[in-house]
Order: C-alpha cells, then structure tokens, then sequence
C-alpha cells in the first residue's frame, strides 16, 4: 500500500460479525427464484429487506457515511456471506449457469437498497444483467474493460454520460481472487492535495474527449467520442468531481496532455490497494474516486452493481420503459 491519504486512518474494512454472516447467508442461500420470474426484480423487491435483518445498523451508517462531502468516499466490508459452491469462474462474461444460488448478487442488491442507493444497468452493457460479472473473457484478454486481464488505468465509468444518466456509486464484491489481484482506489481529494495549481486549472477546461468504454455496444459498435469537456468539475454541494478515462482520453493540445500526465503520476501515489477476496466488498463514489486494476495473471470473479440515488432522469429519459425497469437504453442517453 502506497497511501498518505487524508481518510488513510478510516480505510479498514468494516467487518461484519460472524453470527449475522452465518444466517444472513442462509437466509439468502435457501432464496428460492421461480424459474419463469425475472430474478433480479426477486431481489430488488426482497434483498433489502433480508439485508436490514442481518447487518446491524450502526455498520451501515457508517458506510452510508460516504455520501457526506466531508467523508472518505469509499468504504470497505468484509466478512459477507459467500455462495457455499462455486464451481469455476466465468469465460464469456456471463452469469454461469451452475451458479445456483444468488448470494452474491443478494448481498450487493441487499447493501444497495438498505442503504438507500437504486442498482442500475443500462440494456448495451451486459445484455443489461443488474449485476456484472467482471472476469476476463476468452479472447478479450487485451480489452481495456472489466473483460479484459490487462492493467486497467485510472478511471471513472461512463464518463461520456450526462451526469445525471451516469452510475453515482459503484459495488464491487469478491467470488474469487486466488491471485490477490488488487483493485486500486484514488480519491480525486487526494489527487488535488498534490497537484500543481496550473494544471488542476486546466483540467477544469473544456480540453478532453472520453470514449465510449469497450464493454458498450451501440450502434453495431461505432467508437463514440464525446464533446470536448472538462476533467474536473464542482458537484452541487461544492464537492470537486472527476469523470474521464485516464488511459482513453483525447487531449486538446501539449497543456492538457501535461496536466493529464501529472495526475496520472498523482494517482499512482495516493491510491489505495485493495484486495478483494471472497466475501470482501467495496463501495465507492464514481465522482470522487477513481478506480483501476493491476494485470490479472490468475483466474478473478469479481461482480459489479452501479447505483444511483434517483432513477428518475434514467426513466424520463427512457419513457418507453416499464417504469420499474433498472435497465436503461444507452443509446437514447448518448444522443442527449
Ligand atoms: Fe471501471
């Protein structure tokens, strides 16, 4: 670990006691889901409630503390429930189909909705699952995406979404990290502590294009680009904001390259290792951290959740859709 962070004194994780993980995960493994039943609108509608039952309410307090301007904005819980049989790790990006039981993906939508976050999807990333499986796919290995076994730079997701359209926070849980492939988390208040006034200032400009990340299809795959727009920017509580890919982003001219280089090298200082083992989870705030991945050298499984605090842009945006959809069409956000 390589971190003098501010929040450096609150990053251990949050551990939850070992009676409630025990019958939290046999609440969760006897989950029954008829087969004809969308299962992540089962879990949407029960996990919360399950969730509530067994993590006491102090523990999600203070991991519901991250959505203060003034707190650390990423938090770490450890000793969750884990699914009793996993057979393998998924090649093709998919949920497998020998994964009976729904734990895992309980325990994210569970924290999610006890904590008064929305989960989201969007219907050209992952066939629109809820929950993502992030493990490299065969043949993707190169990818510069949750498929891919490549180091991932420093980044926020979907960054050429409107702000209102984009994922606010992100889950990531462990299934399966033999390897102890760390994920790395940034905070941009960190980042700003060390970087020279001059080139902050530059990041505020309207001088960088982001891509389309590679795990989106749309339109049969064009590679979208987005209007030239700051790095940086003020939240509406004040809050400074980072969205952009460190590793895929356009500069206008050498200044706005410098300043990238430097934050960059920034990053790479203030930036917290963690390891995400089987039953270790971590949420953080997609406007405020950025996050990254070391080469993945062994097999991985990690699953994703996005969450917002509102649905309601999405669904506005999305009109044709159930109004309990969670999942969103990204073309129609794109064309705003
Ligand atoms: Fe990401």
């Amino acid at each position: 670990m390589i971190n003098q962070s501010p929040y450096l004194h609150m990053s251990a994780p949050l551990n939850l006691d070992t009676q409630n993980q025990k019958y939290w995960g046999q609440a969760l493994e006897s989950l029954s889901i008829p087969s004809n039943d969308d299962p992540y609108e089962v879990l949407l509608t029960y996990a919360p409630e399950i969730a509530r039952e067994f993590v006491p309410a102090e523990l999600l307090q203070e991991v519901v503390s991250i959505k203060q301007p003034s707190t650390r904005p990423y938090r770490l819980l450890n000793n969750l429930p884990r699914d009793s049989q996993l057979m393998g790790v998924p090649t093709d990006g998919k949920r497998p189909s020998w994964k009976k039981s729904w734990v895992s993906e309980s325990v994210l939508i569970g924290i999610a909705g006890a904590l008064g976050l929305n989960p989201l999807s969007y219907l050209q990333e992952k066939e629109g699952a809820l929950v993502h499986e992030v493990a490299p796919i065969s043949g993707q290995q190169r990818q510069l995406s949750n498929c891919g076994k490549v180091a991932l730079g420093f980044h926020t997701d979907h960054a050429i979404l409107h702000r209102r359209y984009r994922p606010e926070y992100l889950m990531l849980i462990g299934l399966v990290n033999p390897g102890n492939v760390p994920t790395l988390i940034a905070c941009i208040d960190d980042a700003l502590e060390r970087l020279e006034p001059h080139h902050e200032k530059v990041l505020q400009q309207h001088r960088f294009r982001v891509e389309l990340p590679d795990s989106v299809s749309v339109w049969n795959g064009k590679k979208l680009l987005s209007e030239w727009k700051p790095m940086l920017t003020t939240g509406n509580n004040g809050v400074v904001e980072f969205s952009g890919n460190l590793h895929s982003v356009r500069p206008m001219d050498e200044e706005a390259a410098n300043a990238l280089s430097a934050l960059v090298a920034i990053l790479a200082q203030v930036a917290q290792e963690i390891v995400l083992k089987p039953g270790m989870l971590v949420l953080f705030d997609n406007h405020r951290c950025l996050h990254a991945r070391r080469s993945v050298y062994r097999e991985r499984w990690l699953q994703r959740l996005f969450c917002r605090h509102s649905l309601t842009d999405l669904r506005q945006r999305n009109a044709a859709l159930a109004s309990s959809s969670y999942a969103f069409d990204m073309q129609a956000l794109l064309l705003e």
